[in-house]
């Protein structure tokens, strides 16, 4: 039996008097394609963020790729991880935001190079040759000269993914990347993510609301409410049969609401 790329240990999160977090524990095994769903403001985006090292902890232990998260050794035990150790974990780790966070004066292309470049020392002209490579999959190499304002919705998510891709992180974690798009661009975008999830062993985390996609694309599905794993199972169960009260009454305002499960 393989380890969990991520460990997750009873981590608390908390926003002065707000717990976010109540002592949330999960593994995530390498190569597993997870979704993570629930009401808003149940700590999914906070999850997703610590794991990026967007966030400090209130408590608790996160292992990724064996190694601590936000920890380290010294002094015999273990002590709070300095930049230069979060630096190096972030580098195994990629993100794909809600808002794209593009670059917005630079080309496509720098927006994929740029990361290479300046924390990996890569050189240019094998960056931009793996960039392009990335651009093709995503379907933007015809983009890659533009800039972000010359793109739509779909095109500027597809370039942030590959931007996330450039750094071959082990696991990527995607927070609801088509719910800023107009309906007709979220396919494109989904698709990607589709043949990324089929295609490659990367390890995938993905908040999101499209519980189509959800149910297609996760070996398994975490319904999160109030900071905590409600219910967890394989896609069919958890949307056929969800046996948490709270998981059948999300399920059943989202329907309402005009998704697609
Ligand atoms: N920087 C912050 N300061 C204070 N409270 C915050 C901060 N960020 C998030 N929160 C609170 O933490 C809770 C969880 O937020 P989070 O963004 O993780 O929810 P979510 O499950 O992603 O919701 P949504 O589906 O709406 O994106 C919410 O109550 C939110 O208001
Ligand atoms: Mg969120």
């Amino acid at each position: 039996m393989p380890e969990p790329i991520i460990r997750i240990d009873n981590i608390v999160k908390r926003y002065g008097p707000l717990t976010v977090l109540d002592g949330l524990s999960m593994d995530v095994m390498p190569g597993e394609k997870l979704a993570l769903i629930g009401p808003s403001g149940s700590g999914k985006t906070t999850i997703l963020r610590i794991l990026m090292t967007l966030e400090t902890i209130s408590g608790g232990h996160i292992e990724v790729d064996g190694e601590q998260l936000y920890h380290m050794p010294g002094n015999g035990s273990l002590v709070e991880a300095d930049e230069r150790h979060l630096r190096k974990m972030r580098a195994k780790i990629g993100m794909v935001f809600q808002h794209f966070n593009l670059f917005p004066h630079k080309t496509v292309l720098d927006n994929v190079t740029l990361a290479p470049i300046l924390t990996k020392g890569v050189a240019r002209p094998a960056a931009e040759k793996r960039a392009m490579e990335l651009l093709d999959m995503v379907g933007m190499a015809d983009k890659a000269r533009h800039v972000p304002a010359q793109l739509s919705g779909g095109q500027k998510q597809r370039a942030a993914i590959a931007r996330a891709l450039a750094l071959s992180p082990r696991i990527m974690l995607f927070d609801e990347v088509t719910s800023a798009l107009d309906p007709e661009l979220v396919e494109e975008v989904l698709n990607v993510m589709k043949k990324l999830a089929d295609e490659t062993d990367m390890t995938m985390l993905l908040v999101t609301h499209e519980m189509g996609f959800a149910h297609d694309f996760a070996d398994r599905i975490l319904f999160f409410d109030r900071g905590k794993i409600v219910e967890e199972g394989k896609p069919d169960e958890i949307f056929r049969n969800p046996r948490q009260e709270r998981t059948q009454t999300f399920l059943r305002k989202i329907i309402a609401a005009g998704h697609r499960v």
